[in-house]
């Protein structure tokens, strides 16, 4: 029995057997022991050979999840950039949408004066070139208003002043005047509210900026002598929902339109062919207020038995108390 071993450390042994009795030679020995040293090197070799192999699977294995994470990382700054570079494109978009809007008042205000500094200009003229001048100027002051509002709310500068409110009369308020407003195109104001004073606590200002907006746009965008209504129901434990809806019928909203239709400077192509005045910031900021005070707004708009006269709707829910 010759021992295999390496270093002080025993592998195994070889047995050799003979079929009679024997004794070894002292070639026969050396023999044995010359093959048993070459066959424990063989077996150190091997087993260094598979320790090595393990090694650079198990380092190979690391390299590859280390590249993983990094195309990871890569695509996720890729993301980031794209996402920059959308946001990037609407600024800019904004801002050419902005300076257009902010340059037409002031285009048709520079011909108006133009046009008053004629000689010999009749008064009628003048007259009517005032009212453009008055006009315009009263675009120009809507549209700056509209902006810093809608930027101080989506900046959230500005605080929610909360008071007791009765909505029934703040909306009757509000009703006298447009049914003034209202009186020469013939259109009927119906309020549809409960008998009981809808009570809520929530922020004056804002909901009187919501309804004004959204009946400047009724009136607007209306039939000569159709009817709009407006309709409240509080809805009680649990919920303590009030629920708003303004139907009118008159200009279209497409199915196209639709979804859109709450962005800023989107405006439907009747209302520019028609040139009814406006910059498309009025449901951008309706949209804002309400988030704003915990409340939401959807739209629907479908044709009549007249093709051409939609009936459309606004449909507003606000919560009776802004604390949770
Ligand atoms: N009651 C409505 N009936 C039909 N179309 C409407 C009605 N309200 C709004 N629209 C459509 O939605 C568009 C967007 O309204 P929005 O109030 O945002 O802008 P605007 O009235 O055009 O301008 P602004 O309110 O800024 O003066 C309008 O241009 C109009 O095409
Ligand atoms: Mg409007």
């Amino acid at each position: 029995m010759a021992p295999l071993e390496s270093q002080g450390t025993v592998l195994g042994f070889l047995v050799f057997e003979h079929h009679q009795p024997h004794s070894w030679q002292a070639k026969e020995i050396e023999l044995v022991e010359l093959v048993s040293a070459q066959v424990s090197t063989a077996i150190i070799q091997t087993e260094t050979i598979r320790q090595v192999q393990a090694l650079v699977e198990t380092r190979t294995a690391e390299l590859q999840q280390s590249l993983d994470v990094q195309a990871k990382l890569y695509q996720r700054t890729r993301e980031q950039i794209d996402q920059l570079r959308h946001l990037n494109q609407l600024k800019d978009e904004f801002l050419d949408t902005v300076s257009h809007e902010l340059r037409t008042p002031l285009t048709t205000m520079t011909l108006a004066i133009r046009m008053l500094r004629q000689v010999g200009l009749s008064s009628d003229r003048s007259a009517q070139y005032l009212d453009i001048l008055e006009q315009q100027c009263a675009q120009e002051t809507n549209l700056v208003n509209d902006l810093l509002a809608l930027q101080e709310l989506e900046s959230q500068k500005t605080t929610i002043q909360l008071e007791e409110l009765n909505l029934s009369e703040l909306l009757q308020e509000l009703a006298v005047s447009f049914r003034q407003k209202w009186a020469a195109k013939g259109l009927v104001l119906e309020l549809d509210f409960p008998n009981a004073p809808c009570k809520l606590h929530s922020d004056r200002d804002r909901l009187n900026q919501i309804f004004l907006e959204l009946l400047t746009n009724a009136g607007k965008y209306s039939e000569p002598s159709s009817r709009i209504c407006l309709k409240m129901v509080c809805q009680q434990e649990p919920t303590k929902q009030i629920s708003l809806t303004l139907s009118s019928v008159g200009a279209s909203i497409s199915p196209e339109e639709l979804p859109h239709i709450f962005e800023k400077f989107r405006r439907c192509p009747g209302a520019t062919q028609n040139a009814i005045q406006g910059t498309g910031l009025g449901l951008a900021l309706v949209k804002c207020l309400l988030e704003n005070l915990n409340g939401t707004i959807s739209v629907s708009s479908a044709p009549t038995q007249d093709p051409q006269i939609w009936a459309t709707r606004f449909t507003l829910s606000l919560p009776q108390s802004l604390e949770k």
